[in-house]
């Protein structure tokens, strides 16, 4: 399950490869060292992977604070989530070749790494013809954005979608995902003092409004929807008052679904929200997801070819990043827990 720690402590070493390991749960620039990983020849069901890049996630971070709802034992690689090019294969692979490019299907693979070896179930390949960051940044966020306006609520052209902290991955993702369906979408974000740019961004991706959490909470907010219908769906990063005010919006019936609690705040519903709007609350995890679909894929594999079509066609493009070769993984922590910088902090391994 945690093939990542296998590999730091197996011995038959052919390899010396580089990853961020931790021992001890902790602040991630404190706990985080660069040092050498071993990596062996894959055995019978086993893909030897070179890492090409690999995200800083929310989720990474808390799985290395050790705050996080799956924590790998120690030591431990951090990062899950990237993609990489197969080296080499187990003699009983048969899903994967050298030279695909593949993304993780599980959690907790440690992706900060220049090479790995993993099993081949936990691996899926991806065409090796859209960007690198597109690829490294596709199987969490763009995949909880799908799955966020595929099993909630039947929606249809015309229907409208709010969501707060708009600009984040996944908000991003939800926006071009709603954009070639014909949802429209209201995008909740924070102020700041480039709001300007940051609003022009997101129309850009194809958002309809965008407004700030103290525009939201403005009685002109009923003004939209004497020409939009309410929406259907909320979908819920923050928690705190920024969802309290966004759950106010939803139509009579409509559902709420939390997916990430970024200002670390319990969510607050009225009890008239679920008394005289029969509001439907619930909460989703891509992790146990995909692991409820390990056996089958046909849905991952489904949903990882609908995402990467619509990249082709430009209808998904990856957020804004920087890249950092991995030896300046300390600025790129730093970065990454910076609030406003709207930027996602990539890891280059080659
Ligand atoms: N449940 C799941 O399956 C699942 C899957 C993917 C992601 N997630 C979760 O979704 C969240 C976003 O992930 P991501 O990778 O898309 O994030 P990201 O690209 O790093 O963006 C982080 C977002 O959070 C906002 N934010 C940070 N601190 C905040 C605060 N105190 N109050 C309100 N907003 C705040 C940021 O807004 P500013 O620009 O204003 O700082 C930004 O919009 C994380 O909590 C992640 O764990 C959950």
């Amino acid at each position: 399950m945690w093939p990542a720690l296998r590999l730091v402590r197996r011995h038959l070493s052919t390899a010396a490869a580089r990853g961020l390991v931790y021992e001890k749960h902790g602040e991630p620039a404190q706990v985080l060292r660069l040092q050498n990983v071993e990596v062996s020849s894959p055995l019978d069901y086993e893909v030897r992977v070179k890492m090409l890049a690999a995200p800083i996630n929310p989720s990474d971070l808390n799985m290395v604070q050790g705050t996080y709802a799956l924590l790998p034992q120690l030591p431990a690689v951090g990062g899950n989530e990237g993609v990489g090019v197969v080296a080499a294969i187990g003699r009983h692979v048969t899903s994967l070749r050298p030279g695909d490019w593949v993304i993780p299907v599980d959690a907790g693979l440690g992706t900060w790494r220049t090479e790995g070896v993993f099993n081949e179930s936990v691996l899926i390949r991806v065409p090796s013809d859209i960007p690198v960051v597109g690829a490294a940044t596709l199987s969490v966020n763009p995949c909880t954005a799908y799955r966020l306006l595929t099993d909630y609520e039947t929606l249809r052209p015309g229907d409208t979608v709010i969501q707060n902290a708009s600009n984040s991955a996944v908000g991003q993702a939800v926006i071009q995902l709603a954009t070639s369906l014909g949802i429209t979408t209201i995008n909740i974000v924070r102020d700041r003092p480039d709001l300007r740019s940051l609003v022009q961004r997101l129309h850009d991706l194809g958002a309809d409004h965008v407004i700030t959490e103290d525009q939201l909470r403005k009685p002109e907010m009923k003004d939209m929807f004497k020409t939009l219908p309410r929406p259907r769906l909320a979908l819920n990063c923050v928690g705190g008052k920024s969802t309290t005010e966004m759950l106010r919006h939803l139509d009579y019936g409509g559902t709420m679904v939390t997916y990430g609690g970024m200002a670390k705040q319990p969510v607050t519903v009225p009890v008239s929200a679920l008394i005289f709007k029969n509001i439907r609350l619930c909460g989703f995890w891509v992790t146990q997801w995909k692991r409820e679909r390990q056996q089958n894929r046909e849905e991952i594999t489904k949903m990882i070819r609908d995402l990467c079509d619509l990249v082709r066609r430009g209808g998904l493009v990856p957020p804004q990043s920087t890249q950092w070769p991995l030896e300046d993984f300390p600025q790129a922590l730093r970065d990454a827990q910076s609030p406003f910088l709207s930027r996602k902090q990539i890891l280059y391994m080659q």
